[in-house]
């Protein structure tokens, strides 16, 4: 049986210390990148309750166009499928191939506002090492200022978690 248990009352490092771990062994079973990625989007909206929190990949565009990043396995409501290269907080975490923390929506120029409910926003690249990126985490609040330094350190962590996974 695969179950996330992590203690609401723990900090929310603490949370991340309590989830990583079980991520870990929860993945580290199984090779198929999609049913990894579904799961995650799972866990992290168990564990912290995420208004949506899923994943963006690397995918050929329609008619021969140039590469879009195109809606993976997430948790939440319905989303955008395409965001192009540099387009949003996505297309510009995998422009720019780092994580960027947006503290409130409005003052991020460009941001994809997928729903009028999204207010602040983190997104993390999915590096593989001699692949490059594939794909990005991307995590939403309904509230202002929701993500931080920790979300960011954790979230790179589980990443790089993610794509050591990958074959
Ligand atoms: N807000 C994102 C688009 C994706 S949705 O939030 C799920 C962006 O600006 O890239």
């Amino acid at each position: 049986m695969h179950e996330i248990i992590v203690n609401i009352q723990s900090s929310k490092a603490e949370r991340y210390e309590e989830l990583l771990p079980q991520i870990s062994s929860l993945i580290g079973g199984e090779a198929d990148l999609t049913a990894n990625l579904a799961n995650v989007s799972a866990a992290l909206k168990e564990a912290f309750g995420f208004f949506w929190a899923g994943f963006y990949m690397v995918g050929p565009a329609a008619a021969g166009r140039e590469e879009q990043l195109v809606l993976g396995p997430f948790q939440g409501p319905v989303a955008c499928t395409r965001i192009s290269y540099g387009k949003g907080v996505c297309g510009s975490a995998w422009k720019e191939g780092r994580s960027i923390v947006v503290e409130d929506v409005e003052l991020f120029p460009g941001h994809i506002a997928c729903s009028s409910l999204s207010r602040s926003e983190i997104v993390v690249p999915l590096d593989v090492p001699g692949r490059g990126i594939i794909g990005v985490l991307d995590i939403d609040s309904t509230e202002v200022g929701t993500f931080d330094e920790v979300d960011r350190k954790y979230l790179e962590k589980l990443c790089r978690i993610i794509c050591e996974s990958v074959k």
